[in-house]
């Protein structure tokens, strides 16, 4: 930070902070390997039509799924627009419910909603148990039952709750749609950095993910899907590379992830995120998970002993992510966060992407610290020393 001011970084479920690996991996494609990819025939473009396949295939292992269950997108929000404009407008119509929840990220509400007014498909939200702020699981059970679609958010960015994505999709798969089996999303992006999920043994239909709040770059992230699900799905962006062959009467298309990537795509961001995924595997996730879980509650247990301070979200639960929303009776989050801000502690305020979730907790807006591998107890304690004098001074 500049001016020799320290730096705690505890905005990891925003974005987080890049290990060199990932820098290397997109500097080295700049300057030794810089070309487009399934294009020309030339040395450099094989060597990058190889390193972006290769990204594929070891990004997708990593989530323990073939290659061809990967298409890459620039991120978590396209990777689910991608099922609403590709899947859900090609094999949903009126009369079909898409089941959500109140904890959702706007990514995972807005592009149902409009889907919702172009084709009449209702959307029905699981609420929160007020007193526990997790999901309302008797409200799922009976819910699910006339649900085509179930889309769900595997870890809130908001309260770090984890849902038990695995009885849900058992659920609908079993009871959904009134017991023919639903479809099953699941938004994985603030799971991912800290869980090692395998797609397939999951065993949903879709999942979503950023490669940048796993140490990967911005403007890439992926969407899974099954084989035989993406085979019924439709292009949502057309162009280039996702032809087969364009002529003036119409358009064939590729088959596969590559139907979906139209246009020139992210190519040194594929890069960083196979270098991050390389990185990542080198770590136990059970002890990333423990790691950054423990940060939270104890950070939580120190913060709810400043006077003033409210916290939401359960942090007794092991299954906890990184992440603590507060704020405090008397001085406003986004003040809060200007003057965490001056001690060197970047923290994130606002709605979070969450409106309806923040109107369930009866709030406009928290301030979120999260945490992830490389912050440390000796920073959660300066941070509640410094957190402690502001609400001495301004509370
Ligand atoms: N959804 C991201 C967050 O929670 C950007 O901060």
């Amino acid at each position: 930070m500049e001016g020799g001011q320290p730096l705690v970084y505890f905005d990891n479920a925003a974005t987080t902070q890049k290990p060199k690996q990932v820098i290397e991996a997109m500097n080295s494609y700049y300057e030794n390997t810089n070309s487009n990819v399934h294009r020309a025939v030339h040395t450099l473009a094989g060597e990058a039509t190889e390193g972006y396949e290769m990204a594929r295939t070891e990004v997708a292992a990593y989530f323990g799924a073939p290659r061809d269950h990967l298409i890459f997108t620039s991120g978590t929000t396209e990777a689910i627009n991608l099922v609403a404009y590709g899947w859900a407008r090609a094999n949903l119509s009126k009369g079909d419910v898409i089941l959500t929840t109140e904890m959702e990220h706007h990514a995972d509400i807005v592009p149902w909603q409009i889907l919702s007014k172009e084709r009449g498909i209702e959307i029905r939200y699981i609420p929160l148990e007020r007193d526990t702020l997790t999901l309302d699981m008797e409200a799922f059970e009976i819910g699910v039952q006339e649900a085509s679609l179930v889309c769900v958010v595997h870890t809130s960015n908001v309260l770090g709750v984890r849902n038990d994505v695995e009885r849900i999709i058992e659920l609908s798969k079993t009871t959904g749609k009134k017991g023919s089996g639903a479809f099953v999303m699941i938004d994985a992006a603030q799971a991912a950095p800290h869980e090692r999920i395998n797609f397939v043994e999951l065993g949903c239909d879709f999942m979503a993910l950023s490669s940048h709040k796993m140490g990967g770059p911005t403007g890439i992230g992926g969407l899974f899907v099954k084989p035989e699900i993406m085979e019924t799905m439709i292009p949502f962006i057309s162009g280039g590379d996702m032809i087969e062959t364009v002529t003036l009467e119409g358009s064939t298309f590729q088959k596969g992830p590559q139907k979906f990537e139209a246009g020139t795509p992210r190519i040194a961001e594929a890069f960083g995120w196979h270098a991050s995924v390389k990185w990542l595997s080198k770590f136990d996730m059970k002890m990333v998970h423990e790691h950054v879980s423990n940060l939270a509650k104890m950070t939580a247990k120190k913060m709810s002993s400043i006077p003033g301070i409210r916290i939401y979200g359960r942090h007794d639960l092991n299954t906890c992510s990184g992440v603590v929303s507060f704020l405090h009776d008397s001085i406003h989050a986004e003040d809060l966060a200007h003057l965490l801000d001056s001690g060197g502690f970047a923290v994130r305020t606002g709605h979070h992407c969450a409106q309806p979730l923040m109107e369930a907790l009866g709030v406009s807006s928290t301030a979120r610290v999260s945490f992830w591998i490389y912050n440390t107890v000796e920073e959660s304690d300066a941070f509640i020393d410094y957190l402690t004098s502001i609400v001495e001074k301004f509370g």
